[in-house]
This record gives C-alpha cells, sequence and structure tokens, in this order.
C-alpha cells in the first residue's frame, strides 16, 4: 500500500517560511511585495482559483492588485491593464488567469506577450519559456515548480529515471518535461510525453518510474496503467457532480486514487496534493521578483 503525499502541509511549510522573510525585509523598512492578478469572464473554477491565490498571498503578507474584466471585455481593455502594472513599480508579479474567454482565447499568446518578462511569475512568456529550455536562471511556471519541490521534499530523485507526463499543455506538461530532461538536479531523466494521440499508453506508463498526469479527465489513470513501487503525480483537478456535497460537486484527480494507491509507493491526492503547491510557488516567483526589485533601487 502506497502513501499519499501531504502537499498541503510542504505548502504550509514553505509559505511560513515566506511570510517569515517578508516580515524580515518590512520591518527593515522596504515596501510590501505585490501581486497582480486579472480574470476576465466567469469561470467557476477560475474564480475559485484567483480568490485562492488573493487569499494566500495576502497572508504571505503581500499587496495584492486584482481586477475582474466581463466575458465581453475587449483586447485593448486587457492591455490597458498590463501596461499599467508593467509600470507600477509596486507590482512585482503579473497574472493573467487561463484559460481567458472563448473570443480571446486565440489572442491569448499576444496578450501574454504583453506581461514584462521580469514580472511574469507565471513564466509563460516567451523570453522566460526560452530561459527554461536553455537551462538559464528563469521564473518556472508555477505547478511543474510544485511538482519538483514535491519530489524534492520527499527525497525523490529523477536521476536516470524513467518519467511518463501525461499531457502536454504549456502551463504543465511541457515545461514540466523540459525541467526534468534537463542536466542537474531534479533533471537529468528519461522522459516520454504522451497526449491524445500516443499509441499504448498503458504500455508507456506502466515503464515509469515516475508518472505525471495532467490531462484533465477524471480517474484516466487506473491500477493497470502503473508501475509497482511507481510515484503518481496526480495533476487533474476535475468537478465532478456529487448531489450528497452543499456545492452540487466534488473534485477529483486525474488519477483513480484508491485503486492506483494499492500498487505505487506514493502518490499526491486530489484535493491537497499539487494544488496548494501551484499556489505557493506562486508566491515563491514573486517573492524572488521582488527581492530583485528592492536591491535594484
Ligand atoms: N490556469 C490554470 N493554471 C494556471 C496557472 O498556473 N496560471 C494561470 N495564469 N492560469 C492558469
Amino acid at each position: 500500500m502506497g502513501r499519499l503525499i501531504d502537499g498541503k502541509m510542504i505548502s504550509r511549510e514553505i509559505q511560513d517560511n515566506i511570510r517569515k522573510e517578508v516580515d524580515s525585509l518590512i520591518s527593515k523598512g522596504k515596501r510590501k511585495p505585490g501581486l497582480a492578478t486579472l480574470l476576465v469572464g466567469d469561470n467557476p473554477a477560475s474564480q475559485s482559483y484567483i480568490r485562492s491565490k488573493i487569499r494566500s498571498s495576502e497572508r504571505a503578507g503581500f499587496n495584492s492588485f486584482h481586477t475582474s474584466l466581463p466575458e465581453t471585455a475587449s483586447r485593448e481593455d486587457i492591455s490597458d491593464i498590463i501596461d499599467r502594472w508593467n509600470r507600477d513599480d509596486n507590482v512585482d508579479g503579473i497574472l493573467v488567469q487561463l484559460p481567458l474567454p472563448q473570443h480571446l482565447i486565440g489572442e491569448t499568446n499576444e496578450i501574454l506577450l504583453q506581461i514584462d518578462p521580469s514580472k511574469d511569475v507565471d513564466g509563460f512568456h516567451p523570453v522566460n519559456i526560452g530561459n527554461l529550455v536553455k537551462g538559464n536562471p528563469t521564473f518556472i511556471p508555477c505547478t511543474p515548480r510544485g511538482i519538483i519541490e514535491i519530489l524534492k521534499h520527499e527525497g525523490i530523485e529523477t536521476t536516470g529515471k524513467d518519467i511518463v507526463v501525461i499531457g502536454r499543455s504549456q502551463i504543465v506538461g511541457l515545461p514540466l518535461a523540459i525541467l526534468f530532461l534537463l542536466k542537474g538536479s531534479f533533471g537529468d531523466a528519461t522522459v516520454t510525453v504522451c497526449h491524445s494521440r500516443t499509441r499504448n499508453l498503458p504500455e508507456k506508463t506502466s515503464r515509469a518510474d515516475i508518472l505525471v498526469a495532467a490531462i484533465g479527465k477524471p480517474h484516466f489513470v487506473t491500477e493497470d496503467m502503473v508501475k509497482e513501487g511507481a510515484t503518481v503525480i496526480d495533476v487533474g483537478v476535475n468537478r465532478v457532480e456529487d448531489s450528497t456535497r452543499e456545492r452540487g460537486y466534488r473534485l477529483v484527480g486525474d488519477v483513480d486514487t484508491e485503486n492506483v494507491l494499492k500498487k505505487v509507493s506514493a502518490i499526491t491526492p486530489v484535493p491537497g496534493g499539487v494544488g496548494p503547491m501551484t499556489i505557493t510557488m506562486l508566491l515563491l516567483n514573486t517573492l524572488e521578483a521582488y527581492k530583485k526589485n528592492i536591491t535594484a533601487v
């Protein structure tokens, strides 16, 4: 029987340290770190993520700047806000919650391109992605960074391991696969990236020492798809109907945790695994941007 990795607890430890560092800098007369968040439209999951991001950043002692725009917002409305935050010295980090509404999805890349790369705490700007691929210091996208931090905390090395990532999204699968592939600590793995066009998926996943599921399909990874003793990282956050819950749904991952747990050595649960780490890494990226800014003046 495997064990559940407590992402909430790891997050709390890191967030406590962030808070202490912020308090110490503020006591020396520095300003607060600033995180600006933009939400366009009323996607319920995005609203919930943004609420958590704001709450956590305030708890860490940050200034939180938030703007919500209606579903009908134009590209110009968004550009104006990003421009203002790019110029604002109290804003260290800028986050545009994705996905954008349907009529703006095709413009996502142009919109992200407009964020000053030194404030791109999501690590989505092409300059930062370029640096990531080159192995240069940069903002590492929050979910991939959170997954690496979980492995570090649990003492699960990646060197020489067979790692399979299911999902090739720009936010998780792709950057994570690159990080595992890079030379050095928590890289140096043999990486396979699987996706909707992959043939014989179970044959690939069952070879993985570390299996990452980031596809957004409830209980997609089943017991027969995993290797005995593997580590499984479940990135999925899927809402499934549940009339026994007051809100009418519950959150489940991409992994059939109950059955997979019998075979593997460790697994991140949903909720309480990768999710809290994503937010914590956003705080860490913002703290790092802030420290650069306050030492630059
Ligand atoms: N949507 C899902 N995950 C993320 C994330 O990490 N950052 C942003 N901006 N949007 C997301």
